[in-house]
């Protein structure tokens, strides 16, 4: 089982989660368990994907870590520092500078009243990044030319961009500070299929070149798939089963993220028809408290949340999927 203790193999872990809870309206009739209990690593250089529907606490995850939201229990240490004793001006602005988000909602996430070319310049300003103005427009116009907005459009205000543009703008938002880490939060979902394409093929350029790691959340299992290195599914404030990219897909192991997968399009039109929606009985996994419930590690990397008892099932349930692939 994850524990506090556990060491992440041969590679630099730059996010350590354990235990992280987070509970909204604590002891109120409206109280909600929006993270209940999550442990995981990221790696330096790595992309997590994380999935799971609406409401599931993705969101609150990645706000948690970025330390937009308070945490009501738990640890998250990045690059070995608990972030919760990162205060001061200067640690806070330092920990901003190294840790970015990209939002859901790109219209929301950028203030109306001011233009482009401040919206990113105050950020280079903020973080001392540039000396003059002439510098700031300088390395404005680089970042347009990154994400693929027209240098003129520079003195415009959000409001006068599309969704797509807008979300193209909060992205060199975040990146004009050369983070080293990005929550990326549906930062796909107000923009048409061929403009997801090129904002993920972006994210994985940039990727490379700048050495980032991400935390990607979505709701399109296909995307995921393509940017993730591995992916944890998450339901009702829990992460179910986490997993490389590749093993997920074929072996996915959890009821949950088997009904997950299920209802996802595939592109062959052939399999598609042959699709069956698959439904999960959340019911099957409502644990007594006499039961050791926790993240279990069924194979090398690939973690699901069961009972102590259900262990050597899904051992089995993966040997038959690897003989079946
Ligand atoms: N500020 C808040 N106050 C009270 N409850 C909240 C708050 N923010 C989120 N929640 C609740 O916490 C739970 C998790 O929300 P969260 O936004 O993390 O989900 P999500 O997985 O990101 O969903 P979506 O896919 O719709 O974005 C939900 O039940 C939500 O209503
Ligand atoms: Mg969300």
């Amino acid at each position: 089982m994850i524990s506090a203790q556990a060491v992440s193999q041969d590679r630099e872990v730059i996010l350590q989660v354990r235990g992280l809870k987070k509970t909204f309206n604590p002891g109120k009739n409206n109280e909600v368990h929006a993270i209940d209990d999550i442990s995981f690593d990221i790696y330096r250089g790595e992309t997590l994907g994380l999935v799971g529907e609406s409401g599931s606490g993705k969101s609150t995850t990645g706000r948690s870590i970025i330390k937009l939201d308070s945490i009501t229990s738990g640890t998250v240490l990045y690059k070995g520092k608990d972030i919760s004793k990162v205060c001061g001006k200067k640690d806070v602005l330092e920990f901003r500078k190294s840790m970015q988000m990209i939002f859901q909602d790109p219209f929301a996430s950028l203030n109306p009243r001011i233009p482009v070319k401040n919206i990113i310049g105050d950020a280079l300003r903020v973080h001392n990044l540039c000396k003059t103005d002439a510098e700031v427009n300088k390395r404005v116009n680089e970042l347009l030319d990154i994400v693929g907005i027209n240098r003129s459009y520079a003195n415009r205000y959000p409001t006068e961009f599309s969704g797509g543009q807008c979300q193209r703008i909060g992205i060199a938002r975040a990146l004009c500070v050369k983070p080293d880490f990005i929550v990326a939060d549906e930062c796909l979902s107000a923009l048409d299929v061929s403009i997801q394409a090129q904002i993920v093929n972006l994210l994985i350029k940039l990727r490379q070149e700048q050495e980032m790691t991400y935390l990607f959340i979505a709701h399109d299992l296909a995307m995921v798939k393509y940017i993730s290195d591995r992916i944890a599914v998450m339901k009702n404030g829990k992460i179910l089963e986490l997993a490389d990219a590749d093993e997920l897909y074929k072996c996915p192991l959890h009821p949950y993220t088997i009904s997950l997968l299920s209802a996802s399009p595939l592109t062959d039109l052939y399999k598609e028809k042959k699709r069956k929606r698959v439904d999960y009985d959340s019911s099957l996994h409502t644990y007594s408290a006499d039961k050791v419930v926790g993240m279990f590690e069924i194979s090398k990397n690939h973690w699901i949340y069961c009972s102590e008892e259900e262990v050597e099932k899904y051992k089995q349930s993966l040997s038959g999927l690897q003989m079946a692939n």
